[in-house]
Order: structure tokens, then C-alpha cells, then sequence
């Protein structure tokens, strides 16, 4: 039965506290087709080179790990995805986003490979999620389209 007095803080709080993805609140951040196409390009990339990284960790194989993490997503693929091209057009928090994800990335392959002298699996799946912590920021934050 919906007594008032009840049904109405609740359905106040599910007001509240409903789902951000409904309002699209993410900064656009216009760009030519051409460039939207090879951001969305290195995105795919991007999950791929997670996707590799745990199923290489799974198995052990930390040093595939690492040099996964550091070639795809850390600081020596930056030349290889046009990255300097890429941030002229972005707003400076998502470049910073960007930046910050680079660097998590090459941390989590350094922590990956002592993870192959240690087997401290946790802190290597910690330092990764670091890395996905900025996938998620920067999705969270902008959008292209
Ligand atoms: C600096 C910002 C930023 C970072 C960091 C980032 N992304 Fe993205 N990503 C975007 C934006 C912007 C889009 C496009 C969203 C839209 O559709 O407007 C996107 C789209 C994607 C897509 C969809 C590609 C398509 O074909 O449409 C995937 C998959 C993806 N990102 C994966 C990742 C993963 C995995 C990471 C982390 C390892 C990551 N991204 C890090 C900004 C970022």
C-alpha cells in the first residue's frame, strides 16, 4: 500500500538519484570526421590492449603484459597513435586525461613485470585499474558525437 508519507521521500530519493546516462551532460568536443574516425580507431585498440593484457596476465605471461600495456597504451605509444595531433583539438582536462592514462599505463607495465618476479597479481591488477580508472573518467566527461 503507498502510504504518502513513505512513498513520497522514496520516490524523492529515486528522483535524486537517477541514472546520470539518461542526461548526457559530457562536454562535446567537435572534431573533423576524418580525426573522429581514427580516435574511435585507437579506441578499439585501446580495449583490445586491455582485453590482451588481463588474458595474458590470466596465463602468467606477465612480460606479454607489460609490453602490451606500454606499446598500445602506455608512454611509448604515443608516437604510434598520433597522439600530438590528436590533443590540438581537445579541451585541456581531457588532454590531461589522456596524459594521465599514458602514465598509469606505463606504471601498470613496470608493475606487471615485477608481478613476473613476485607474483603479486593484486598489485598489478591494481595498477590497472588505474588504467581503466582513466577510460573511465575521460568517458564519463566527453563525448566526440
Ligand atoms: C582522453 C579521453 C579518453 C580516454 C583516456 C579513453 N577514451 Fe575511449 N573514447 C573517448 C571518447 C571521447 C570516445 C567517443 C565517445 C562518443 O561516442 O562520443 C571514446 C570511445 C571509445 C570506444 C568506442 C569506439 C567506437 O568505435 O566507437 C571504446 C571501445 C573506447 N573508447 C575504449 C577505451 C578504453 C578501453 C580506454 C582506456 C584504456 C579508453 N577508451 C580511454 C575518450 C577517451
Amino acid at each position: 500500500m503507498r502510504h504518502p508519507v513513505l512513498f513520497l521521500p522514496i520516490a524523492a530519493l529515486l528522483l535524486a538519484t537517477t541514472p546520470p546516462a539518461l542526461a548526457d551532460e559530457r562536454e562535446l568536443v567537435k572534431m573533423p570526421p576524418r580525426m573522429q574516425a581514427h580516435m574511435r580507431a585507437n579506441m578499439r585498440d585501446h580495449l583490445l590492449a586491455v582485453h590482451e593484457i588481463q588474458a595474458a596476465m590470466a596465463r602468467g605471461d606477465y612480460e606479454t603484459a607489460a609490453r602490451v600495456a606500454e606499446q598500445r597504451l602506455g608512454m611509448s605509444s604515443l608516437e604510434s597513435h598520433g597522439a600530438s595531433h590528436m590533443a590540438g583539438v581537445m579541451p585541456p582536462g581531457m588532454r590531461a586525461t589522456g596524459t594521465a592514462m599514458h602514465r598509469a599505463a606505463s606504471r601498470f607495465a613496470v608493475s606487471a613485470q615485477e608481478a613476473g618476479v613476485d607474483r603479486d597479481l593484486a598489485r598489478a591488477v591494481a595498477a590497472l585499474a588505474e588504467v581503466t580508472a582513466q577510460c573511465v573518467a575521460c568517458h564519463a566527461a566527453y563525448r566526440i558525437q
